[in-house]
């Protein structure tokens, strides 16, 4: 049988990174191999994003794109997945009726049977939330090596209903894996090369598929020989117990390094946004994640111009962000999200939430810079990854994920080293190994 080619674009998230992979896996028990241009595929696949209304609209100007391909190939079959899929369903085939199947995120499993029923122009259609887990009834991951880091999905969509996101309706209800299936892919993982585990989750610290929750698992994946370090992303404030305060201070394996949005800082935009806790409670479980490991690196998300948000109530939000000091952050403008209860409200002009992101995006520029920059000096844990662009140079990641420069003989992708940082440039730091 000659091998079917597949090409798959992802958007958006880091768990779209991981659903693409296992598509791209079980598609690989259908005789299809991915191939990284959609000129040579005979099945194109849009992973999709509808998280704010420009991800969503990259969806239909791609599939525009792929009119002549379609027109000079009419078996070239073309599928839409992810949380666009979910959102707008049929709607994606009447508007782009060239699009032969539409599969929501729960469905992958059924992606192969979805795709034999596209034949003679047949179109397909999946955005179901089975009772099965997706991830039981995908083939297995293939043995291949791998490069030393990878993502890994353990707990999936979210109960929180922010007032401005789309994800519980697209992802669905909170459900967490159980931790011996988790178990089993990161040995799995590890076996084939992986040294850094990131466990994915729109929730993850509500993660229950362990009797300790995501403190227990992550301790328990801390007993697997030859996995070095643990991340786990995205978590919400008041998810954050005391197992995983405490394993901040006791697990070495886990990074220091913490994903924890809180996406204003004025506490009537919070309340508004139901995010159900103040800012005043999230000062204090900083210091209390702080006292448990003073190193802690954070990382933030943050919206401005939230509808009814005055000047006074950003200026909060860039107050919170000079008491934290954050890491790294993302920030964006406020995107009107149909059939979120905030698409409703009395909307921010378009010209502040520019002016308030320029600012927001300086503020946190600079911070960023300053806290690298006082990298130097330092000493610090290095996962190679690959080769730099100079010769005989070497990137990898910090434990507080910074991009980290060495040139040095003999270091291979997934070596982990001791480096002194020497200087701090825009995006990364660079450093020589020390003496082992
Ligand atoms: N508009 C702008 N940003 C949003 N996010 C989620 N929904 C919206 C929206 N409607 C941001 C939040 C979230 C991140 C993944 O995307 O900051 O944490
Ligand atoms: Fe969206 Fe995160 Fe709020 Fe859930 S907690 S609704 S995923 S922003």
């Amino acid at each position: 049988m000659s091998l079917k080619k597949l090409f798959i674009k992802t958007y958006g998230c880091q768990m779209n990174v991981y659903d693409s992979e296992r598509m791209a896996e079980a598609m690989g028990g259908e005789g299809y191999d991915t191939v990284s241009s959609p000129e040579e595929a005979d099945m194109i696949l849009l992973n999709t994003c509808h998280i704010r209304e420009k991800a969503a609209e990259k969806v239909y100007s791609e599939l525009g794109r792929y009119k002549g391909l379609k027109a000079a190939n009419p078996d070239l079959k073309i599928g839409v997945a992810g949380c666009v899929a979910q959102a707008e369903g049929a709607e994606i085939m009447r508007r782009q009726p060239m699009v032969d199947l539409v599969v929501g995120p729960q469905s992958y499993h059924r992606l192969p049977d979805l795709v034999s029923r596209t034949h003679n122009g047949a179109k397909a259609l999946d955005t179901d939330f089975p009772e099965e887990d997706k991830f039981e009834h995908l083939n297995a991951r293939p043995k291949a090596k791998r490069g030393p880091t990878a993502f890994l999905t353990v707990q999936e969509g979210c109960d929180k209903f922010c007032a401005f996101c789309v994800v519980p309706y697209t992802r669905g209800a909170e459900v967490s894996r159980p931790a011996e299936r988790i178990m089993t892919e990161a040995r799995d993982l590890v076996e084939r090369g992986v040294r850094e585990l990131t466990l994915l989750g729109q929730n993850v610290n509500a993660y229950h598929g362990h009797e300790g929750g995501l403190a227990g698992l992550i301790r328990q994946l801390a007993t697997i020989d030859g996995l070095e370090r643990i991340r786990f992303t995205t978590s919400h404030p008041n998810d954050m117990d005391d197992a995983l305060i405490a394993a901040y201070g006791e697990c070495e394996k886990l990074m220091p390094y913490l994903h924890l949005p809180v996406q204003a800082g004025s506490d009537k935009i919070l309340k508004r946004m139901n995010r159900s806790h103040t800012r005043d409670q999230y000062f204090a479980l900083i210091e209390r994640l702080r006292a448990a490991r003073p190193d802690l690196h954070l990382s933030g998300d943050f919206i401005v111009g939230f509808p009814e948000e005055t000047e006074e109530d950003f200026r909060d939000t860039l107050d919170l962000i000079e008491t934290v000091k954050y890491g790294s952050a993302f920030s964006f403008k406020y995107s009107e999200r149909p059939g979120t209860p905030a698409a409703e409200r009395p909307q921010v002009p378009e010209d502040e939430k520019d002016d308030r992101l320029y600012r927001l995006q300086a503020l946190l520029k600079t911070q960023q810079q300053e806290l690298q920059d006082a990298m130097v000096g330092r000493e610090v844990s290095v996962l190679f990854e690959k080769a730099g662009r100079l010769p005989g140079q070497m990137v990898g990641k910090s434990e507080y994920l910074h991009a980290v420069h060495v040139t040095a003989d003999g270091i291979a992708p997934g070596d982990l080293a001791r480096v002194r940082i020497d200087a701090s440039g825009p995006n990364s730091l660079s450093g020589v190994l020390e003496p082992r």
